[in-house]
């Protein structure tokens, strides 16, 4: 089967959402759009579903609301885009510690721990100033490595993990095409 045919088969067997799970600056949304045009299907980011239902930016939510407030919407957000026919969706890195939704996203999709090491994280989190959690840290390595260790156990109960490293071209794509592939059983 050559690579275009094994996508082909994929998006023609997918029968529920592809979600990708893991730490900010892990490379979830570029991962997912790329994923999404290869499959031919939509692809939804929860923050941005968030930002958009609530007419303000995630650190606006932060700073206004707080960070609870902001998981409620982010549970809701994932919520609807697990009943959108299937597509790709990336989420926060904080989503799957809210258990249903944890719950919700191993019960009604396929889904991806995209793991990156601390310093290519934080690579790409510091081009962005958006992240609340990160963005005014004294210590930003010392708070994502904080949060990846709360977190780690929770993005471990995903169906396929992939490690995507700066350096190595689409082999984290091509590991999730073979993830999914297994998942639903095209050999
Ligand atoms: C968060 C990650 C962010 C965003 C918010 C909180 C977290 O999303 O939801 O800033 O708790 O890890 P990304 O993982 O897309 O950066």
């Amino acid at each position: 089967m050559t690579e275009q045919e094994a996508i082909a088969a994929i998006a023609g067997h997918l029968d529920r959402p592809v979600v990708l799970v893991g730490m900010m600056g892990a490379g979830k949304t570029y991962l997912g759009k790329v994923l999404a045009r290869s499959l031919g299907v939509e692809f939804y980011d929860s923050d941005s579903l968030v930002e958009e239902r609530a007419g303000a930016s995630i650190a606006d939510i932060f700073a206004k609301e707080g960070e609870t407030a902001f998981r409620v919407l982010e549970a809701g957000a994932i919520a609807s885009l697990l009943s959108e026919p299937p597509a790709v969706i990336s989420t926060g890195g904080g989503a799957v510690t809210n258990p249903e939704t944890l719950t919700a996203i191993k019960d009604r999709a396929y889904s991806i721990w995209v793991e990156a090491s601390l310093p290519d994280m934080l690579e790409r989190v510091s081009r962005n100033k958006r992240r609340p959690l990160i963005r005014d840290a004294a210590d930003p390595e010392a708070v994502l490595s904080g949060l990846l260790a709360k977190r780690q156990d929770l993005y471990a109960q995903a169906d396929i993990h992939v490690m995507n490293r700066n350096d190595d071209g689409n082999r984290a794509l091509d590991d999730i095409l073979t993830g999914l592939a297994k998942a639903l059983k095209i050999s």
